[in-house]
């Protein structure tokens, strides 16, 4: 296109408008600004009909393509599975104590069963599977209910103390003050007695009162040295490890109320590819015998 030449003001008409006689010529838009314009116009008329475009009341337009960032993520998804198929089928049929003899599928399980965990477990184990306060670690080779991984995968699968689960793992310590199964002194003896368990002795006068009230009361959960029993979930009260908190008032507290570990059943929310890989996950974290 050849260049015009520069319009002069007589030529060009103006708009009429005059503000203090500085008038508004009438130019034309330029051509390229113009096109550039109808392009866009075009473009989009094209794009609106092939894409989701106008919002509706629920979604969108869908568009002839039928393009779908969801539909996507279920094909990525998909395909992800696919290509796990045959090693998701091998490790939920493989039996537990033989996968750290197989090298690739250990590999698989330990790597899958972190991604699982960090998804459905971290929130009440934390991200690294240390525990909070009532949340055990899973860390170290203190087990409430068992640690080589058969036992692991049995507290995964059904949970702790949950209702729907009927093989949930069960067990519930009395609340010896709240329901005054015990009086004030006694507890305060027995409180005595559990922190002198783990050398933490406070006052050795109410400590051999104590250690009868424990007898009596306690042993036949805990065991008669204190040292816990798995079957009943009951914790060893001699290693200084607490699930709850070894202070005289936190285990004061403990006794009066009693505590009520909640942990859901995850035979109904994970496949048994995942609950695998999962339990072999924390079995190799470092306390898995
Ligand atoms: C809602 C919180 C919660 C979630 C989520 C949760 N747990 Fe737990 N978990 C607990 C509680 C509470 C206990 C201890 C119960 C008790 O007091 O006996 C526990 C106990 C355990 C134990 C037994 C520890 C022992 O010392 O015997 C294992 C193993 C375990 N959880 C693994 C997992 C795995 C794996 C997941 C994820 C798939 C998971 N947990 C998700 C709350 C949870
Ligand atoms: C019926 C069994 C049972 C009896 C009896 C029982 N306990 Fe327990 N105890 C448990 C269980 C199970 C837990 C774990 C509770 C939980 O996770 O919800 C527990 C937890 C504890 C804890 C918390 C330990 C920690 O790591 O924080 C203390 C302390 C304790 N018991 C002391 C006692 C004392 C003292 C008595 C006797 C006066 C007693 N228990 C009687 C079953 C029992």
């Amino acid at each position: 296109m050849a260049k015009k030449p520069v319009e002069k003001k007589e030529e060009v008409k103006t708009t009429g408008h005059s503000w203090d006689g500085i008038e508004e010529f009438n130019n034309p838009l330029p051509r390229w600004w113009l096109w550039t314009l109808y392009a866009c116009i075009a473009w989009a008329l094209v794009y609106v009909t092939l894409y989701p475009a106008w919002p509706m009341i629920n979604g969108a337009t869908p568009g002839l393509l039928g393009w779908s960032t969801r539909a996507n993520v279920a094909a990525d998804i998909a395909e992800v599975n696919a290509k796990n198929e045959v090693i998701n089928a091998k490790l939920a049929a493989a039996d537990l104590t033989m996968i750290a003899d197989d090298a690739e599928l250990n590999t698989y399980a330990v790597n899958a069963g972190s991604a699982v965990f960090l998804t459905w477990c971290a929130q009440c184990h934390g991200s690294g599977a240390a525990g909070a306060k009532g949340y055990p670690n899973l860390l170290d080779d203190d087990w409430l209910w068992g640690g080589d991984i058969e036992a692991i995968k049995t507290t995964i699968n059904h949970g702790v103390r949950n209702e729907e689960d009927d093989d949930a793992r069960f067990s519930e310590m009395p609340a010896f003050g709240r329901d005054e199964l015990l009086e004030k002194e006694e507890i305060a003896q027995v409180v005595n007695f559990v922190m002198s368990l783990s050398g933490d002795a406070q006052d050795a006068s109410l400590v051999e009162a104590g250690a009868v009230v424990f007898e009596d009361n306690c042993a036949a959960c805990h065991a008669d040295d204190g040292t816990g029993d798995r079957d009943q979930g009951a914790p060893n009260l001699t290693d200084a490890i607490w699930l709850y908190g070894g202070d005289h008032d936190t285990i004061t507290a403990t006794v009066t109320n009693a505590r009520y570990g909640v942990m859901p059943n995850w035979n109904t929310r994970l496949s048994a590819a995942q609950i695998n890989a999962v339990a072999t996950y924390v079995h190799q974290l470092g306390g898995g015998e």
